[in-house]
């Protein structure tokens, strides 16, 4: 389904047109209301720890949704994941290098992503990177391409390359968020590019706290690195960033790319914690429907339609 910005736009207090979701079995069902908010976070898989943090004889403690959780890994079984209240067992499983837990019934695999399967990437978790803010907040900074040139200056953009050119947003059939044709100017958009380039960019909101983006490859250019963003709700106002990299390793040790992650990350960490009101409001009056904001104002709106408002300031009533 591709949808026009421009009469998205003028058309922003309508209702959601994609008002049906997708079961695992590929059976689509309305959208629940309000009995079921947040059910679709509750029935997810989310990102609770970076494997490699885990040792056997210590424990992790950590928190999704507001329930304390305690992580262990003894006997070489993989982790366990127990409520700390009760020591009740939570779901859990290990992909991508990260321990994911599931606080209700899961409804849906974890998130496939068929380039972690190709031989020639670098496969590199970025740190887990604690932040005093929404992960919705951290989920639309990550879509705001307008924050490059001012955030990540010298690196993922910079004076005068300042205006977002448009490009497309849809709902895909999987019910994921799809910016096509966004492309920015990057004076070094890897630390594999040799000078500055025209980036181009598809984002991917493939759940309420997961974004990923797909850029140009600065050696192979008709391929992408792949940047998957699992934000942890930790609570309402505090999440977790657990960055997933897939690049091509063409001129590249996964330890740069590890490296650059965590320096373009510290750039946005006091942005996003400076942001007010920590949660993301979702009321369409708060939206400013300009055209570098159409992510924005879909991401929104999708969250809206599906009943997300943990996190949120929800849309009055
Ligand atoms: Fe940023």
């Amino acid at each position: 389904m591709q949808i026009d910005i421009q009469s998205e736009l003028a058309n922003d207090h309508r209702d959601d047109p994609a008002q049906l979701r997708r079961t695992p079995a590929g059976k689509e069902v309305a959208v629940s209301t309000a009995a079921g908010r947040d059910e679709i976070l509750v029935n997810d898989w989310h990102v609770i720890a970076d494997a490699s943090s885990l040792s056997d004889d210590a424990l992790l403690a950590t928190r999704l949704m507001g329930i304390d959780l305690v992580v262990s890994c003894l006997g070489g079984d993989g982790a366990i994941v127990k409520r700390a209240d009760s020591g009740e067992p939570v779901r859990s499983a290990e992909r991508y290098g990260f321990v994911w837990a599931c606080l209700g019934e899961p409804r849906r695999t974890i998130i496939d992503i068929p380039e972690a399967a190709e031989a020639d990437r670098h496969l590199v978790t970025g740190g887990s990177i604690a932040v005093k803010v929404s992960g919705l907040r951290a989920v639309e900074n990550f879509l705001d391409m307008g924050h490059l040139p001012f955030v990540h200056t010298g690196l993922l953009g910079e004076e005068p390359h300042t205006e977002v050119a448009p490009y497309k947003v849809a709902i895909t059939t999987a019910d994921e968020i799809l910016a096509t044709e966004c492309k920015v100017y990057q004076p070094l958009a890897s630390p594999s590019a040799k000078e500055g380039f025209i980036v181009d960019y598809i984002f991917k909101v493939m759940r309420p706290y997961t974004v990923a983006l797909y850029k140009s490859n600065p050696v192979q250019k008709e391929r992408l690195d792949v940047i998957v963003l699992f934000v942890q709700p930790v609570d309402e106002e505090n999440c977790v960033a657990h960055p997933f990299l897939c690049y091509l390793k063409d001129n590249i040790e996964a330890a740069t790319v590890r490296w650059f992650m965590q320096l373009i990350f510290a750039q946005d960490k006091p942005i996003l914690e400076n942001q007010v009101p920590k949660r993301l409001p979702l009321d369409p009056a708060a939206e400013t429907p300009i055209r570098a904001d159409a992510s924005s104002v879909y991401y929104r709106r999708w969250l809206r339609s599906r009943d997300v408002t943990y996190g949120a300031i929800p849309a009055r009533a």
